[in-house]
């Protein structure tokens, strides 16, 4: 009896249950709600969603169900509209952005949307009032960096890239990621040093918030696990807490070099110095997440479609010798700098098609929904998630006629519907969907656009970039098209590649251009060092060590140089007023005149004594003249290519011009007179056959006397003016 009660509860049960699901599946999936794939109750489309290229497959239901620009599907309970139409994505994410702004929560970092105050990721941050205070300094710091073309920053990491893929092409991968990451710490901290932690911490991020990071942010409810048992929350605990601690570690790193006055301008020191008095953020704590934040964002973000530029060049090298051209035409010879851009539309062209064919957030990021609302007809309920679908966008057939296929010339030539003059504007990366919408809209569009100008032009200048070939088959590697991760933001999968120098002489030219560009940033922070150093009264610092580059390429100092050349001036001028007033006057005292039987005997003496003046005049001093014309031409060489030298390097000419003239004097007018003196030792007849009149003896000595004045004049100024400009400003 107890057996068929339980049975009959248990049919009850069952038919409750399936009833439920069966009106639970007519409901959501009404003919009152927009288009798309049949939804299961609860799972949504979980079961077919794949988490590895999600983008496909949105994209395949896009052209099943998306007829109207979007479509709408749910996981687990969250409901997405997946917008495939840019009229679409404007109207709702532009239009009505007052009210679809929003995030959507990330199951697996702790408060990702900053509801409950963390006010730790403004990109991920709910439409609250810590992302509108947070962006509005974000945009004003990076327009300003902008401005001011980032203080050369970028040319300088891109010289190092240049330099590393000459030296350890194999490492592409990282160098390409470190570079980005150089840009950033230095902007953010005035440190390049910091970035192989910078990239990881990035690289922790990027995967926690990701739905192909940690199984929690798509089977959700493990999130709620008790921690003992949950090795997500745990792990996520660790990663939040180091790097919460390295932003703030970085904060006030930078506050006490301030306090030193040795930290040179940064978004940090802006942020203490100028921005900390009157800001609505709310301390050290925000601020540390807001720098560390705005440092991190531009990492992978603009190395993806660097890394891509690399797979679309080896693929397409008539493109890339397009390119190549161009900046050779262009640019005098030298790798681009931002003020070439509006001459170079291939390069922006190539880099924008990049940019469309391999896009690097494919998904797009979504926002969410504050209001219920209705859109074309179809209820859209509040906290749906609203995600703009780049990867259709771009593939959008109408704007991108033959959108599979990497065709630069749609952005260059009238007639492709993506056509826009002039052409040293257009086309230009700003404004492109990749970046988002409306209140949300990237704010490094103006920074990655400069950063891949500078990138890729000088991969250009310097590379031909290749398929490399098996050492031992000697078949190309492939470089795939199509293989990636499936992180918010991509990347490709690891390949092989060749990057090989134009030339011998692109490559020596971008080693030199290098080694320069490292020796004026050493100088610089050295300089600023030193400042700090007198401003407070202190003894200066040792200047930091030239010939030590991390590339193992020695630099000769021009300080040093140029140090040790006045030095070999002094010398000179001791030694020329040793003999014209000691040396050789000493041998004259009570020369007897040549009437006087005694004066043969003293002219052979003078004659006896001369080698002595000879050698050290010839031998010795000569040389070191020599080298002093050299010394001064180098330092004069380096004091013009050092834009803000504070040493004139014209003086430093004259110095060069000065043991010129000593040398060319000695050889010309006082070698002569030596061969005379010398030949009084054998009676007038000196070597070669030289025959000399004896009884001028006294007269030849003192005119050497005379002679011999040029070289203390000539060394003195030469080393008075180089000591003058050298007190005056270093030259490394
Ligand atoms: C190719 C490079 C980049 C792409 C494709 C990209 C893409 C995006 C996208 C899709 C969004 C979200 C937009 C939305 O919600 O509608 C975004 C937001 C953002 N991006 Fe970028 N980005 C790039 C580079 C950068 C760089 C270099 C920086 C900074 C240096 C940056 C800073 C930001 C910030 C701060 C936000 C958050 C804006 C907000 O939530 O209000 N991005 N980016």
């Amino acid at each position: 009896m107890q057996l068929v009660t339980a049975g009959l509860l248990a049919l009850v049960l069952l038919g409750a249950t399936i009833a439920h699901l069966v009106k639970l599946f007519r409901k959501i999936n009404g003919p009152d709600k927009p288009p798309g794939p049949t939804q299961l109750p609860y799972l949504g489309r979980i079961h077919d969603l794949p988490i590895e290229y999600m983008w496909l497959k949105f994209k395949e239901w896009a052209d099943l169900y998306g007829g109207n620009g979007f479509y709408r599907t749910q996981m687990l309970g969250a409901e997405f509209l997946i917008v495939t139409d840019e009229k679409v994505a404007e109207d709702l994410l532009v239009k009505r952005a007052k009210h679809n702004s929003d995030r959507p929560n990330i199951q697996s970092l702790f408060d990702s949307k900053s509801s409950n105050g963390s006010m730790e990721y403004l990109p991920l941050m709910g439409r609250n009032q810590y992302w509108a205070r947070q962006r509005k300094l974000t945009h004003s710091y990076i327009t300003e960096a902008t401005n001011r073309r980032y203080n050369g920053v970028m040319y300088h990491e891109a010289k190092r890239w240049m330099a590393r893929l000459i030296e350890n092409p194999d490492d592409f991968q990282f160098s390409l990621e470190d570079m980005a990451s150089k840009v950033m710490c230095q902007l953010t901290w005035d440190d390049s040093t910091l970035s192989e932690y910078c990239t990881k911490s990035a690289w922790g991020l990027l995967t926690q918030m990701s739905p192909a990071g940690p199984i929690t942010n798509v089977l959700t409810p493990l999130w709620h696990l008790p921690l003992f048992m949950n090795p997500w929350k745990k792990a996520e605990h660790k990663r939040h807490d180091e790097q919460q601690e390295w932003w703030m570690a970085r904060f006030l790193e930078t506050r006490s070099k301030m306090a030193n006055g040795e930290m040179r301008t940064c978004w940090t020191k802006q942020y203490i110095e100028k921005t900390a008095l009157k800001t609505s953020i709310s301390g050290d704590a925000e601020a540390s997440c807001l720098l560390g934040m705005l440092a991190l964002v531009g990492i992978f973000t603009v190395a993806g479609p660097l890394s891509y530029w690399l797979v679309t060049m080896v693929h397409h090298p008539d493109w890339q010798a397009a390119v190549q051209r161009e900046i050779d035409e262009q640019c005098g010879g030298q790798p681009p700098t931002l003020e070439d851009a509006p001459k170079l539309p291939i390069l922006r062209a190539c880099i924008k098609e990049t940019m469309r064919w391999k896009p690097n957030v494919p998904t797009g990021v979504a926002h969410e929904t504050e209001v219920d609302d209705v859109y074309a007809g179809y209820f859209i309920p509040k906290g749906t998630r609203i995600l703009p679908l780049d990867w259709a966008f771009l593939r959008n057939p109408v704007k991108y006629p033959d959108p599979e296929t990497f065709r630069p010339e749609r952005w260059l030539e009238p007639g492709w519907p993506t056509f826009q003059a002039p052409l040293t504007q257009f086309p230009t990366l700003k404004g492109m969907t990749s970046f988002g919408w409306g209140q949300r809209q990237c704010l490094g569009m103006s920074l990655t656009q400069d950063e891949l100008i500078v990138a890729c032009g000088s991969l250009a200048w310097c590379f031909n970039l290749k398929p490399k070939r098996d050492p031992t088959t000697g078949m190309e590697l492939p470089v795939p098209l199509d293989k990636s991760n499936s992180l918010l933001i991509i990347k490709p999968d690891p390949f092989q590649m060749a990057f090989e120098p134009r030339s011998e002489e692109r490559k020596l030219e971008a080693l030199r251009l290098w080694k320069e560009s490292d020796a004026k940033d050493r100088s610089d922070r050295a300089e600023f060092l030193q400042t700090a150093a007198a401003k407070r009264g202190e003894k200066a610092p040792a200047v930091a060590p030239i010939g030590n580059l991390p590339l193992g390429m020695p630099v000769i100092s021009p300080n040093a140089v140029v140090s040790t050349t006045l030095a070999c001036s002094f010398i000179l001028l001791g030694n020329a007023i040793t003999q014209s007033f000691m040396g050789v006057p000493a041998l004259l005292v009570d020369f007897p005149h040549p009437s006087t039987p005694q004066h043969a005997l003293a002219a052979r003496h003078l004659g006896r004594q001369w080698p002595v003046f000879w050698q050290v005049g010839n031998v010795f001093f000569r040389p070191i003249s020599t080298l002093g014309i050299f010394g001064y031409a180098y330092a004069s060489y380096a004091a013009y290519k050092k834009a803000h030298s504070s040493s004139d390097w014209k003086f430093l000419a004259v110095s060069a011009v000065c043991h010129l003239i000593t040398v060319i004097h000695s050889a010309v007018n006082m070698q002569p007179l030596n061969a005379k003196i010398d030949a009084l030792s054998r009676d007038g007849v000196g070597k070669m056959g030289i025959k000399v009149d004896v009884s001028l003896a006294e007269h030849y000595a003192r005119r050497w006397i005379k002679l011999n004045l040029v070289r203390v004049v000539m060394p003195a100024v030469a080393g008075s003016i180089a000591l003058s400009q050298t007190v005056k400003g270093r030259l490394n």
